[in-house]
């Protein structure tokens, strides 16, 4: 098996990671938000124009992950102003979870933050998301705080904020 995590750089790549997206956005968010709020979230979030905007105006890098050529994960990084590397997203296909990739992806996060001088990565995840928060804790993210945020048409997004120190 060969692993490779490169940065999207062309149209159709990021087409395709949108696909990925709505699906496993579907799949994994289903006991968490409802459904309402995750066509929501895809549209608003991870459209193709929503990622194409993102990238060209406002500085996010998106990653996508194959496995033998084909695409099984992705994640989307933005450098803040201050010390910090924010990690957007971070979605792996359910039949590749549970074999350590999701650690190789943030070794690689860690490396694009570190390439910018950045000092600390911290990312929002949903409260209920137990297993991200583990694996998280494990990589050595800590919980600093939490934040209830409006995204608008009567939803919000409660989410723990998690910060790793380089
Ligand atoms: C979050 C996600 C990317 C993690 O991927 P994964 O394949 O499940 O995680 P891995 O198997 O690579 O585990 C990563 C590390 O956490 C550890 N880990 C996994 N579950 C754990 C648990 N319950 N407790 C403690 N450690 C755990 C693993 O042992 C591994 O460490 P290692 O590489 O040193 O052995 C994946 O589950 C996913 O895409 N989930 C749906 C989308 C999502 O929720 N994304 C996050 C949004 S913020």
């Amino acid at each position: 098996m060969s692993l490779e995590i490169t940065k999207i750089k062309y149209l159709p790549e990021l087409r395709e990671t949108a696909e990925l997206a709505e699906k496993i956005w579907h799949e994994c968010f289903v006991n968490i938000i409802s459904e309402g709020q995750i066509d929501y979230m895809v549209e608003k979030f991870q459209s193709l124009n929503a990622m194409t905007d993102q990238i060209e105006k406002q500085d996010y890098s998106y990653f996508a992950v194959r496995e033998d050529g084909e695409l099984c994960g992705y994640f989307g990084v933005k450098p803040e102003s201050d010390d910090r590397f924010f990690l957007s997203k971070l979605y792996l296909r359910s039949d590749k979870r549970g074999r350590g990739i999701a650690s190789l992806m943030l070794r690689k996060v860690f490396q694009e933050a570190e390439k910018y001088g950045k000092k600390r990565v911290y990312l929002t995840v949903n409260k209920n998301n137990t297993h991200a928060v583990e694996v998280y804790k494990k990589t050595g993210f800590a919980i600093v705080d939490t934040a209830v945020t409006d995204i608008g048409s009567g939803y919000v997004m409660d989410d723990f904020i998690m910060e790793y120190t380089l």
